[in-house]
């Protein structure tokens, strides 16, 4: 007879409340987790200047990932627990492995200490996969990606799988960066160039002297990209990199191309619905039996933490879901569409939502 697999439920339910048990299989350095997913960084290597790439292992409790989509990552830097989203930069594989490569930006506090602290053996907790920048079929059309700084990671993903699958159909990435020494997976992307007749790479340098054969010093303009990429308005359009750059990209081919897919990694700027001339709001917290006087120019998630109130978040663009709480009166407005809604009982996203009336939130 075979012993039965503990089954951890089971097991502790009587004793102990799952996030309890996981809180504390964490701070053992332990994957065993109740229900929440972990990851032990595995392998780590410098992919360019400032950056890094970690190899994740997580546990059973992460549901896996396609191409192009990305995970939140929380860990504590000074005691204070902090979360952002990483691109994931492999494609799903038999070992299950999760790569995510990540630039450390001036001050930036979780950035730097994934590049220059985190160690192979340490315990990061991660959030399921998240992200609609994907490829679901093989597609039937050509493919453009078009990447600014560190938005190259979950191109590269599409990239790898792409060249992965053998697709005959022709891959065009263009690829800007400051400096040479910042360009991730250099080697990597001239070996795919080389081993795929219909994949073609572009890499451009806005700041650096000295340009190689095939090397552009040239910010992205029309005649650039209608040069580059031979058959626009046939082709599905990725374009990744700093709100700037998705904007002025959306703007030149947009509206020329098949299909026009875009992400980018740092918030977007509502600087039309949100004004510190909208005054105040009285919002109650229904949980936390507390309630406060809240900026309505302010997306709802600034105007709580610029309270001290802490509450889960991970993108802060409207994509993740970690700042979604229910909504139990009052009336919100969309930051991105401009929508107002006053229904009772609704879903509510912090980071883009907007207090359009006093409200009462499940938080
Ligand atoms: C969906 C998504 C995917 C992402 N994928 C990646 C990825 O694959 N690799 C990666 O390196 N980053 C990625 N990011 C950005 C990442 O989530 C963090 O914003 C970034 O690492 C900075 O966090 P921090 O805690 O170090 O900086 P913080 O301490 O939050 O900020 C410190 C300073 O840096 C500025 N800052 C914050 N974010 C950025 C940024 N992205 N670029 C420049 N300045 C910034 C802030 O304005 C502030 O002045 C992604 C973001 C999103 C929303
Ligand atoms: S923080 Fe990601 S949806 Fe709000």
């Amino acid at each position: 007879m075979f012993a039965k697999p503990l089954n951890l439920r089971e097991f502790f339910s009587p004793i102990i409340a799952a996030d309890v048990f996981d809180f504390w299989a964490g701070e053992c350095r332990s994957l065993l987790t109740w229900q929440r997913p972990l990851a032990r960084i595995v392998e780590r290597r410098v992919e360019a200047k400032n950056t890094v790439t970690l190899v994740l292992k997580p546990n059973k409790h992460f549901l896996g990932f396609n191409a192009g989509q990305h995970i939140n990552v929380t860990v504590e830097v000074n005691g204070i627990r902090l979360t952002r989203s990483y691109s994931l930069t492999n494609i799903p594989n038999k070992k299950s492995l999760l790569a995510i490569t990540v630039k450390a930006v001036e001050n930036g506090k979780v950035s730097s200490y994934l590049c220059q602290k985190a160690q192979v053996g340490e315990i990061v907790e991660i959030g399921q996969s998240f992200g609609e920048m994907t490829l679901t079929t093989a597609p039937s059309k050509p493919s453009v990606f078009l990447a600014a700084g560190s938005g190259i990671t979950p191109l590269m993903s599409l990239i790898r799988h792409l060249t992965a699958e053998q697709l005959t159909q022709p891959i065009t990435l263009i690829y800007w960066a400051k400096t040479r020494a910042e360009l991730c997976f250099f080697p990597e992307l001239r070996q795919l160039e080389a081993n795929h007749t219909n994949f073609n790479v572009t890499f451009a340098l806005t700041n650096e002297t000295h340009l190689l054969a095939g090397e552009l010093n040239r910010r992205p303009d029309a005649e650039l990209l209608t040069q580059i990429i031979p058959n626009i308005d046939n082709s599905q359009v990725f374009a990744c990199g700093n709100a700037g750059f998705v904007d002025s990209i959306r703007q030149l081919i947009g509206q020329k191309c098949l299909s026009f897919h875009a992400e980018s990694f740092t918030p977007p700027v509502f600087s039309n619905l949100v004004s510190p001339a909208l005054g105040t709001v009285r919002v109650q917290l229904q949980a936390s039996q507390k309630t406060l006087e809240l900026s309505a120019g302010q997306p709802l998630l600034n105007a709580l933490e610029a309270q001290g109130i802490e509450v889960a978040s991970g993108c802060r663009m409207g994509i993740c879901n970690t700042c979604a709480c229910t909504k139990l009166s009052g009336t919100t407005q969309d930051l991105t569409t401009g929508e107002l809604t006053s229904e009772p009982q609704s879903a509510l996203r912090l980071c883009v939502a907007r207090a359009n009336s006093d409200l009462i939130l499940d938080l």
